[in-house]
C-alpha cells in the first residue's frame, strides 16, 4: 500500500549531493561532489572564545534561552553594517536571522508561491532550492543565458508570456556554474525585473570568496529593485555551515510576513550560536580570515584547473570561476555523467552529475567539481582517478 502522504511531497526527491555524501565519507575516496569548506580553515580558537565570552556570566544565560524570532539585534547590527559597506544600504530593521540562507529559501517559498505560480531560475541551478520551489508546487522555469549569465531579452519574453513570481539568482560565483553575472548584465536584469514587478531573490552565499577581480555590488543594491529585491546571506562558506546561521533582507512589510512564517517554522535561530557569532564579528577580523581563506582556494581552483587539460577528451570545457568553490565541467560528444559517476567510485573519486542541476531535459555531459575542500596534491590525485574512471568509460 503507497504511503498516504500531501500531494506536494509527488516527485521531491531527496537531493543527490545529500546522498553522495553518504557514499563519499567512504575512507581512501576524494570527493569534489559537496560544497564543503575546507575544516582545517576553521577557526576554531576564535569560535572557542566567542562561544566562551557569549556564555559568560549573566549574558550568558540568556544565550542559552528562547529569543526573539528576528535575532540577535547585536548580530543584526554587524551584518547590517557588513552590507552597508558592500553598497546595500541596511540597518537591523532590514534583517532576519535564518537557520543557514536554506531556511530563507524554504521560508520565501511558502511566503512567496501558491500552487501553480512560476519560478524562473538560471540553468543550471542550486538544487535545493528547487526542492523548496518544488515543495511549495511552483513551476520552475528556465531562463536561458550564456558565460554572462541569463539573457535580458530572453527573461523578459519569458516574464511577458508566465507572469512570474519570482526570479531566483546566485549571481556571484554561482553554485553550481561557477560564474558571475556581469556588471552590464545585472543593470539589465534589473531594469526588465523592475518593469515586469516580480521579486528578485539574490543568493549570495559566496561572494567574500574572491580570488581575482574586484568586488561586486549586490544585485538587490539597484535602486530600482528597492521594494523588489530579497537578498540571502550566509557564514556557512566563510565561517562554519554546521553553525546554520544566515540572514535574508526584505522590503519591510514581507519581511514582517516571512517573521511570522518563521515563528511556526522554527521559533528562532539558535540564540547561543548567534550570540556567538556576534561575538566573534565583533572581536575577530572576519577580513583577515576571508583573505586566509582566498589565498587557499585559489590555489586549489588553480591546482584543478591545471590538471583538467591532462585528464579530460579533448573538447571538454570548463568554467574559470573567479571565486566561490566550483568548476562546471562539459564532456564532448554524448557523453553522460550520470553513467561516469558509478565508474568514478569504483576508482575512489566523486563529482555531482550535471543532470541533478537542470530543470529541463537534463543535459548529462556536465558535471560539477568543488576544489574547496581538498590540498592541491590530493586535487591532482582525485583528478588523475576521474581521468582513468573517464578512460575506462569510454
Ligand atoms: C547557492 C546556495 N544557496 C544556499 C546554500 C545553503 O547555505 P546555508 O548553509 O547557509 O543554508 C548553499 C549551500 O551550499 C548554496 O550553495
Amino acid at each position: 500500500m503507497s504511503l498516504p502522504l500531501a500531494r506536494r511531497m509527488d516527485g521531491v526527491t531527496s537531493s543527490p549531493v545529500r546522498d553522495l555524501l553518504a557514499l563519499t565519507a567512504r575512507p581512501g575516496v576524494i570527493s569534489f561532489a559537496g560544497g564543503m569548506p575546507a575544516p582545517e580553515l576553521f577557526d576554531v580558537d576564535g569560535l572557542r572564545a566567542a562561544f566562551d565570552r557569549a556564555l559568560d556570566g549573566e549574558p550568558g544565560r540568556r544565550a542559552l534561552q528562547y529569543s526573539p524570532t528576528e535575532g540577535n539585534p547585536r548580530l543584526r547590527g554587524l551584518l547590517a553594517d557588513r552590507l552597508s559597506d558592500r553598497g546595500l544600504p541596511t540597518t537591523v530593521d532590514d534583517l532576519l536571522i535564518t537557520t543557514g540562507s536554506q531556511q530563507g529559501l524554504q521560508l520565501l517559498s511558502t511566503a512567496l508561491l501558491d500552487p501553480g505560480a512560476t519560478v524562473l531560475v538560471e540553468e543550471p541551478v542550486y538544487l535545493s532550492a528547487l526542492q523548496c520551489f518544488q515543495l511549495a508546487e511552483a513551476r520552475i522555469v528556465p531562463v536561458p543565458g550564456d558565460a554572462e549569465g541569463i539573457d535580458p531579452a530572453a527573461l523578459d519574453e519569458i516574464a511577458a508570456r508566465e507572469r512570474p513570481a519570482l526570479l531566483y539568482l546566485v549571481p556571484t560565483f554561482s553554485n553550481p556554474s561557477g560564474r558571475t553575472i556581469s556588471p552590464d548584465r545585472r543593470r539589465a536584469l534589473a531594469e526588465v525585473i523592475a518593469r515586469h514587478g516580480f521579486w528578485l531573490v539574490e543568493d549570495d552565499p559566496y561572494h567574500e570568496l574572491r580570488y581575482r577581480g574586484e568586488r561586486e555590488e549586490p544585485m538587490s543594491a539597484h535602486p530600482e529593485l528597492a521594494e523588489r529585491a530579497i537578498y540571502l546571506g550566509s557564514f556557512s562558506k566563510v565561517i562554519a555551515p554546521g553553525m546554520r546561521l544566515g540572514w535574508l533582507r526584505a522590503p519591510a512589510e514581507l519581511l514582517r510576513r516571512v517573521a511570522i512564517l518563521k515563528q511556526a517554522n522554527d521559533l528562532h535561530t539558535s540564540t547561543v550560536d548567534q550570540a556567538a557569532a556576534a561575538e566573534y564579528l565583533a572581536a575577530a577580523d572576519l577580513d583577515t580570515h576571508v583573505r586566509t581563506l582566498c589565498a587557499t582556494y585559489r590555489l586549489r581552483r588553480d591546482a584543478m584547473l591545471a590538471e583538467l587539460p591532462a585528464i579530460t577528451p579533448s573538447g571538454t570545457t570548463w568554467t574559470d570561476p573567479d571565486g566561490g568553490m566550483f568548476v562546471w565541467v562539459t564532456l564532448p560528444g554524448g557523453a553522460d555523467t550520470d553513467l561516469l559517476l558509478p565508474e568514478a567510485l569504483r576508482h575512489d573519486v566523486a563529482f555531482v552529475p550535471g543532470s541533478a542541476f537542470q530543470v529541463g531535459e537534463p543535459d548529462r555531459s556536465a558535471l560539477r567539481l568543488s576544489f574547496a575542500t581538498h590540498a592541491p596534491e590530493t586535487i591532482a590525485e582525485g583528478l588523475r582517478r576521474l581521468g582513468k574512471a573517464l578512460s575506462a568509460s569510454v
